[in-house]
C-alpha cells in the first residue's frame, strides 16, 4: 500500500540511519561490481579527455567500491573519496589490491557522517567532482543543495562537476515504493525473488530534466542525460548531469 507521508526531521534522521545501514549490510554481503560504470567510462571518453589533464585531482563522493576511484586513478588523477560507510573502506582495499594498486595513499578516502555537509577540503582543491549514484541517498534536496555548495568551494573555477539521479521511471520507485515523504521514496523490497529482497532504503527522486538543472544549478550545466538500462522487468532509470563551476558566480 503506497502511503503519502508528511517530511519530518524524524524522517530525515531515519533516511540517514536506514541508508548507513543498507550500505553497510550490502557491502558486508558482497563485493560486487568490480567495473566502473560504462556510462562513466563514456563520460571520461567524450568530455573529461578533452577537457582536464590526466594529472588532475578528483574527488569521489560515495565511493562505494571505488571502481570509479580506481579508473581515476588508473588514468593519472589524483583522486580523494568520501562515504558514509565504513565497509565500503574495507572493500576498497580490497579492490585496489585486486586492481594491483599498491601504495596509493588509503588516508587520502576518508568516512563522514551522513548528515554532514561540511567537507575537509581547500577552498578550489579539485578540478573534477564525481557522485555516481550516491547523492540521491540525502534526504532532501535542501541536504543536496548544501552539498553542492560544499563542491562549488572546493572546486576551482572550470572545474567539472558528474552527477546522476534516479528518475521516476526507475523501477525502484515505481514498483517498491512503500512510503512518499514529498519527492523522497521509502523503498522496501517485498518481492523474495528481487536482489534487493528485504531491505530498506529512501531514495530522492529527480522528476524531469528541468528538475535536474534546477537542482545542481550552483554549476553551469554542460550537458544533461540519462540511462535507463532494462534488465527482465528492471528499468534502472537516471539521469546525468555534467557541469562546470563557473569564474562568475549564477545567479
Ligand atoms: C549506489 S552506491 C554507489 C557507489 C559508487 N559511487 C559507485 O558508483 O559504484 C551509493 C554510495 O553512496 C554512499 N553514500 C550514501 N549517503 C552518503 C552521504 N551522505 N555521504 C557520502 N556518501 C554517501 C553509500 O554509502 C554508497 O556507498
Amino acid at each position: 500500500v503506497k502511503k503519502v507521508a508528511k517530511i519530518a526531521g524524524g524522517v530525515v534522521n531515519r533516511a540517514f540511519s536506514t541508508n548507513l545501514s543498507y550500505f553497510e549490510k550490502i557491502y558486508s554481503m558482497t563485493g560486487k561490481n568490480k567495473f566502473p560504470d560504462s556510462r562513466f567510462v563514456r563520460f571520461y571518453n567524450i568530455y573529461l579527455k578533452k577537457m582536464l589533464s590526466k594529472k588532475s585531482v578528483a574527488l569521489d563522493f560515495g565511493f562505494g567500491n571505488g571502481n570509479q576511484s580506481i579508473f581515476l586513478i588508473e588514468n593519472g588523477y589524483e583522486v580523494y573519496g568520501i562515504e558514509v560507510a565504513k565497509n565500503a573502506c574495507s572493500l576498497l582495499k580490497v579492490n585496489f589490491k585486486k586492481n594491483r594498486i599498491n601504495n596509493y595513499p588509503l588516508k587520502r578516502f576518508s568516512v563522514i557522517s551522513p548528515g554532514s555537509a561540511e567537507l575537509l577540503f581547500k577552498d578550489e582543491f579539485f578540478d573534477l567532482i564525481v557522485a555516481n549514484q550516491s547523492l540521491y541517498y540525502l534526504p532532501s534536496r535542501g541536504h543536496i543543495k548544501k552539498v553542492c555548495k560544499e563542491f562549488s568551494r572546493c572546486l576551482r573555477p572550470g572545474g567539472i562537476v558528474y552527477f546522476t539521479m534516479v528518475g521516476n521511471k526507475n523501477s525502484l520507485i515505481n514498483n517498491y515504493s512503500n512510503e512518499i515523504h514529498g519527492d523522497m521514496r521509502e523503498i522496501l523490497c517485498d518481492d523474495p525473488s528481487h536482489r534487493l529482497y528485504g531491505l530498506h532504503q529512501f531514495i530522492l527522486v529527480v522528476k524531469d530534466k528541468k528538475d535536474l538543472k534546477n537542482l545542481f544549478s550552483e554549476f553551469e550545466c554542460i550537458a544533461t542525460g540519462y540511462f535507463d538500462d532494462k534488465l527482465c522487468d528492471d528499468r534502472n532509470f537516471h539521469w546525468v548531469f555534467v557541469g562546470r563551476k563557473t569564474k562568475k558566480p549564477i545567479i
